[in-house]
């Protein structure tokens, strides 16, 4: 997508395919910053660290993670360390593992010399992907939010968190109908959830909609039943970091409640997801381990402060505990459908299996 007018992916390999290069996600909006990765540390530290976040794009980045440890030891038992090292930097969003096994399954059977070419042509063929199926989510979110226009004023979609391009390696998931829409023409404006603690809706949801020149509203995380009850919400498109095989949906906190309000106020509450996201070997939301990171995420924020430099202010007395859970999961039930690459389905075992074969099914074990 476009950063001051040029087109930008989230992540991509250097020149000289001695290293990759992402954008520093922590320093947005208020600087666009790049960050290099040469070795497992560097990858693991970006993936801990929220350099780079998102449940696709940090399976991206695992995939090159694996190509990186490579590169400086290609034994055997280099390639199943690595493995474990990114699957558990973070729990939830199951892309992450997705990825490094894809690339661990690609070079496993090759000779340690092979091994570092392979896995970064697998890494890059991830991204390739993501980016196909991203594309493919914002034609069939498009073709839904057309049913949904209304003559006479804006679309108004309600999103949460980061599920744009920022959070895959191109066009994103939840905002790619909406890219897709607007260039269309479709006249639409969307509220953004701020999204605590890390905010990731006020800093980089709306900063990426402002590059590509989509009209949008920061709002408060408790705004959204009020907006609703109002009349002044037409959809609801959020993203997700792991799907079970019944429909139920992970993603960002807060999404739960978010969907509770849309089901009382009659609104659509759709999820778009690439099938990586999908975890079939899970039976139920029930199943998905929750990530809970830091406190100090609750106790503070990070803003600009008047002399243009990033401050860290604290908001919580000092002796008072804070929980940071990052997750939440939204029951099938309250979900009117999944927009994926293949097309619309319903959430449910059946939905998806209309779009994927048994064949098909086994990905992410
Ligand atoms: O903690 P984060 O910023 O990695 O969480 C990201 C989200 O919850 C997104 O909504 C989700 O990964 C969908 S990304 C296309």
């Amino acid at each position: 997508m476009q950063v001051q007018g040029k087109a930008h992916r989230s992540i991509w390999l250097s020149d000289d395919r001695q290293c990759v290069r992402v954008i520093d996600q922590r320093r947005l909006p208020h600087e666009f910053v790049t960050a290099e990765l040469r070795t497992l540390e560097d990858t693991l530290a970006a993936i801990n660290e929220m350099t780079v976040r998102g449940a696709p794009l940090i399976g991206a980045t695992a995939g090159f993670g694996v190509a990186l440890a490579l590169h400086a030891d290609p034994s055997d038992g280099a390639l199943e360390s690595c493995v474990a090292q990114l699957i558990q930097c973070r729990p939830t969003a199951v892309n992450l593992g997705w990825a490094a096994r894809r690339v661990a399954a690609r070079v496993r059977p090759l000779a340690p010399a092979q091994r570092f070419e392979a896995a970064l042509r697998e890494a890059q063929a991830i991204c390739d992907d993501d980016v196909q199926s991203c594309m493919a989510i914002a034609r069939h979110g498009a073709q839904l939010l057309a049913t949904l226009e209304v003559s006479g004023r804006p679309l108004q979609i309600l999103t949460h968190c980061n599920a744009g391009w920022l959070a895959t390696v191109d066009w994103g998931t939840a905002l790619a109908p909406i890219y897709r829409a607007h260039e269309q023409g479709v006249a639409l404006h969307v509220w953004v959830d701020e999204t605590r603690p890390r905010n990731q809706g006020a800093a980089l949801t709306a900063w990426e909609l402002g590059q590509q020149g989509v009209p949008h509203t920061v709002i408060t995380d408790n705004a959204g039943g009020h907006l609703m009850r109002q009349g002044k919400v037409d959809i609801c498109l959020v993203g997700a970091d792991r799907v079970a095989a019944n429909g139920d949906v992970c993603n960002k906190i807060g999404t739960y409640l978010k969907a509770l309000a849309a089901c009382d106020n009659a609104i659509p509450f759709y999820v778009a997801l690439p099938y990586s996201t999908i975890d079939w070997t899970i039976a139920s939301g029930e199943q998905i381990p929750i990530e809970e990171r830091h406190a100090d995420e609750v106790h503070s924020v990070v803003g600009r402060d008047a002399s243009g430099g990033c401050t860290r202010v604290r908001l919580t007395p000092a002796d008072s505990q804070a929980a940071n859970f990052s997750f939440d999961v939204t029951p099938a039930r309250l979900i009117s459908g999944l927009i994926t690459e293949r097309g619309v389905s319903a959430a449910s075992r059946d939905g998806l299996a209309s779009l994927y074969g048994p064949g098909e099914q086994v990905v992410n074990q």
